[in-house]
């Protein structure tokens, strides 16, 4: 497998689109709109191509803003949103869709994902659900809305129910970090082309670790370094979140150095258990979200 020297990298997915190896991520409760557009401009103007957002984070009007004055040209960025949980179905995906790019004020999306394989209200036949959203987003693809579609938070299981559709499923967005690899759906998409992306990926990196902690030391790299590195030598994107300039700068420097093989596998096999304030791990087959994407101002 070739692994990604440079940020500029890219891997070329099933329908021949190109994807950023490496993205940033925008999801972030209490941010204002001044805070959120400066943040993903400045994120653009440093060498950050691939921008993560989703119809549930409020954020779509702010991250168009942000990208269509950070000078870098609209062919360069890869702008990926999602459909939330609420708006599955043939109607209310094209719906939602043309809201998108309506509050970016763009002509296109780079790509476009189921966010969960849930749709409320739909339990029973939720891979009906799936197959129709699949439809609308099919139809927008033909009409050149879409360059790439895809999925989040999908297991072997859910991506079944699209097997054989005229367009393929080329990426898989997944929560990944230490103690929550999810190796083995990585693997199954590996296996089948679909490119991962590594969501919430420095979830835990504060906590004690002391094989993170002399993997530091070895390679002089913090902790978001070594568990970004992990992602990138496994070939999987991930889409680090940060609204503080160093923090920012330093999550890109992850091209300089690399993990055995001894130690890509240890640091898979770290072991996490949640402590009771923070928020469980998203096991997609488990009906927790139960908010409405209406709840905040958009921004
Ligand atoms: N598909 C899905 O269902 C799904 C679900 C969750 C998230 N996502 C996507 O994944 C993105 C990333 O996940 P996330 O936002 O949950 O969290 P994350 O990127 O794993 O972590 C963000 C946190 O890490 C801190 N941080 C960033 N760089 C750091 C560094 N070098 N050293 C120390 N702390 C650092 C940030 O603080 P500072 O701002 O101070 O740097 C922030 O508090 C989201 O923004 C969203 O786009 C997708």
């Amino acid at each position: 497998m070739h692994i990604p020297k440079s940020i500029t990298e890219t891997y070329e997915l099933k329908n021949g689109v190109k994807i950023p190896c490496f993205g940033y991520g925008t999801y972030m409760f209490r941010v204002d709109h001044e805070t959120s557009v400066d943040r993903i401009r400045h994120a653009a103007q440093i060498g950050y191509r691939l921008f993560d957002t989703a119809s549930f984070y409020m954020n779509e009007q702010g991250l168009g803003e942000a990208l269509r004055t950070c000078g870098v040209p609209r062919e360069e960025l890869f702008v990926s949103s999602k459909i939330w949980n609420m708006e599955q179905g043939y109607d209310s995906t094209i719906a939602s869709f043309n809201e998108t790019l309506e509050d970016m004020q763009f002509d296109y999306l780079d790509m476009y994902l189921i966010h969960w394989p849930i749709a409320y209200g739909h339990d029973d036949d939720w891979q009906f659900m799936v197959k129709e959203t699949w439809r609308a987003m099919t139809d927008l693809y033909k009409q050149g809305k879409i360059r790439v579609l895809g999925v989040s938070n999908f297991l072997q299981h859910h991506l079944a129910v699209l097997d054989g559709e005229e367009v393929p499923v080329c990426v898989d967005e997944l929560e990944r970090n230490l103690g929550y690899p999810q190796d083995e759906i990585h693997d199954f998409c590996h296996e089948n082309g679909i490119v991962t992306i590594s969501y919430s990926p420095l979830r835990g990196i504060n906590k004690e670790w002391p094989l993170i902690a002399s993997l530091s030391e070895k390679y002089g790299k913090n902790a978001a370094q070594i568990v970004l590195r992990w992602n990138v030598q496994q070939g999987s994107i991930p889409i680090p979140r940060s609204y503080t300039y160093e923090h920012m700068q330093s999550n890109m420097e992850v091209f300089d150095f690399e993990l055995t093989d001894e130690e890509m596998a240890a640091i898979s096999a770290l072991v996490d258990v949640p402590g009771p304030d923070e928020r469980p791990r998203q096991h997609p087959d488990v009906d927790r979200i139960n908010m409405d994407r209406h709840f905040k101002t958009k921004i």
